[in-house]
């Protein structure tokens, strides 16, 4: 067969997934579902990013290097195709590395400490003043990320939005010292799913508040993770009318069940009244089963291949290498520092 990587294809597109934990439903329907349509279209690229990973990690690095495989194997386990798309890993592209430091010196701490989400994450993660330089500086990086490969497409949830901005800067900034254009701008491309709630319906999902169902869940915690579902907490009788804004079980309904006909017949019963959460749960349930069953099991059989998985990672960096090297020329160019 045609090698596919060198059909020409419309965008250059770039993701990246921080390798701090398995990957969940949330990151399905926002992002990885989306990913396997784009690749057959685009010249997709995604990173593992590990380097990013450490910025609130390094003092438990494991965290990260445990979690790169999983990561890989979720990816191939939804569909991503390494044929199709090149997987590589962030600490084995040095292009990345070099770029941050040449970028550090086009953006000020201040403009750093400006951008919205690194902000909300120092507040989140309790950082106050003793806030990691690295990790201050990982919209700098990820601008590396994103120019080196010369990406114009980022898929990505709107928290990113900031990030592309930034990089956007950056990139006008080389251009302009420049006199032209050395590096391409890039625009983001949201998701049309609605971001998926925890299912406890309050915070954002995470590993340590046990409210995520990650892809590789067992049929049990699934069940548990249905039964624990957030829903209307006035619905306290059967009979009574339910409210469905807000209630997890129908936003996971509408993102996962197939037949968007019955859900919006379920939906109607339930705002009458007369419709148990017990049912909804079920239904929701049964239907979840089914989605991630296939998923759980690919994702076994690759974690059980290791060596195939890095395989897959070694090749992807090996393809990139030369790309990024090649953008980090140019960029070393602009400063004058290509004398040999
Ligand atoms: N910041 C992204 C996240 O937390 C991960 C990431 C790293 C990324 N480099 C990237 C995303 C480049 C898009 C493009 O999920």
């Amino acid at each position: 067969m045609k090698d596919q990587l060198t059909t020409p294809k419309s965008e250059i597109i770039l993701t990246g997934d921080r390798a701090t934990g398995p990957l969940h439903v949330g990151h399905f329907i926002g992002s990885l579902k989306q990913r396997v349509t784009l690749q057959t279209q685009h010249e997709q690229t995604i990173l593992v990013a590990d380097m990013q990973g450490l910025t609130d990690n390094a003092t438990n690095p494991s965290k990260v290097s445990s979690n790169i495989l999983n990561v890989v194997a979720d990816y191939l386990a939804v569909g991503i195709d390494p044929k199709l798309t090149t997987i590589c890993l962030q600490s084995q592209l040095p292009a990345l590395a070099e770029l941050t430091m040449y970028y550090s010196n086009l953006v000020t701490i201040s403009r750093l400490e400006r951008n919205p989400t690194v902000k909300s994450e120092i507040q989140s993660k309790g950082f106050e003043r003793s806030i990691p330089a690295g990790f201050l500086t990982y919209p700098i990086s990820q601008a590396a990320d994103i120019t080196a490969f010369r990406a114009s497409l980022i898929p990505v949830g709107d928290d990113q939005l900031p990030m592309i901005e930034q990089c956007n800067e950056v990139a006008r900034k080389v251009n302009s010292l420049a006199g032209k254009e050395i590096l391409t701008e890039c625009r983001p491309l949201l998701s049309h799913a609605p971001r998926l709630p925890s299912t406890d319906g309050k915070s954002k999902m995470s590993k340590s508040m046990g409210n995520t169902i990650n892809l590789g869940a067992s049929e049990k915690e699934i069940t548990k993770a249905v039964k624990s579902m957030y829903t209307d907490p006035n619905h306290l009788r059967v009979e009574d009318p339910g409210n469905i804004e807000g209630n997890v079980v129908f936003t996971y309904l509408d993102a996962f069940h197939p037949d968007t006909q019955y859900v919006e017949e379920l939906k109607q019963h339930y705002q009458r009244g007369g419709l148990g959460d017990g049912t909804t749960k079920k239904v929701l349930e049964e239907c979840l089963q089914e989605t991630l069953r296939p998923i759980r099991e690919k994702r076994a059989m690759y974690l059980a291949d290791k060596e195939q998985l890095i395989e897959v990672l070694r090749t992807g960096s090996e393809r990139s290498r030369e790309k990024t090297a090649k953008v980090l020329h140019d960029v070393k160019g602009v400063f004058g520092l290509n004398l040999f």
